[in-house]
């Protein structure tokens, strides 16, 4: 197995003069949960739809699972699962319906969607909610049928655009052991979240301002950026360091 899953060179995509993603050099190592954390708007879903091959970057190159991307997207779409930021569930359907329709754009069948969508319900304890239609259900129960959606298929890479917001600390810690033991289990996993102690929680992180990839490396490669200038620096303090003008957040480290 290729050990760089993602990688973009050079990446930018406009919007109109917009640069949305600006020259962005990013790898995904197999096996890794990488992180992407930025303020709104610094181009965390730009980036996650361009690997995912959704948007054609203006210049540069994007390779996943060692395909180029978005040309040979199809070849490698079944081994991938993508959570849109937004729920991506239809509400006038059940949640058992809504299992079936993903199952079948992979082409799996019915016995296998309902065997193994079965599975990930019980794991999200969603199994009394089968025939709950969408649209009746929680924002949190929205968001882990959007999750076991992503999941029906077993895709080996899991992107996934804020999967933890808006849930409340107890299911979000519950889809940060489901995240570990997917990755336990050969799962490579990039997602983007605003949460500081997620980002804690991933091998590496990355974290993007205006549409740079301003700073990447483990947790603690980011903290050591600080730690001439700070005592143990925080997550925070790290990414206020590198995401903030030094007027938002009182100056401190240089
Ligand atoms: N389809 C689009 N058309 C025009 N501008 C867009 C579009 N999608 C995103 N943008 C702009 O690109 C920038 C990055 O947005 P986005 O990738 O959604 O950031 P993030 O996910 O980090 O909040 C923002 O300035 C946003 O307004
Ligand atoms: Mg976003």
């Amino acid at each position: 197995m290729a050990e760089v899953v993602i990688e973009t060179s050079e990446l930018v995509k406009l919007f109109g003069s917009r640069r949305a993603i600006d020259r962005v050099s990013l790898r995904v190592k197999t096996g890794e949960i990488y992180g992407l954390v930025g303020p709104s708007g610094a181009g965390k879903t730009t980036l996650i739809r361009m690997i995912c091959g959704l948007l054609r970057p203006n210049a540069g190159k994007v390779t996943v699972l060692g395909h180029p991307v978005p040309k040979e997207f199809p070849t490698i779409e079944a081994r991938i699962g993508y959570m849109p930021q937004e729920h991506a569930v239809y509400r006038d359907l059940t949640v058992a319906e809504n299992l079936l329709f993903f199952g079948r754009i992979y082409g799996m069948s019915r016995q296998k969607i309902v065997t193994h969508g079965n599975e990930l319900l019980a794991l999200m304890h969603m199994d009394n909610l089968r025939d709950q239609r969408a649209d009746r259900l929680s924002g949190g129960e929205k968001q882990r049928l959007s999750l076991a959606c992503t999941l029906l298929h077993n895709p080996e890479l899991l992107l996934l655009d804020e999967p933890t917001i808006g849930l409340d600390p107890a299911l979000r810690i519950a889809f940060w052991e489901f995240f570990h033991s997917l990755n336990s289990t050969g799962h490579t996993i990039l997602l983007t979240t605003h949460y500081l102690d997620e980002a804690e929680r991933c091998d590496r992180v990355g974290m993007m301002k205006l549409g740079k990839l301003a700073a990447d490396g483990t947790p603690e490669q980011l903290k050591a950026l600080l730690s001439k200038d700070v005592v143990a620096p925080s997550m925070e303090q790290v990414f206020l360091h590198i995401t903030q003008p030094p007027q938002r957040y009182g100056g401190g480290a240089k």
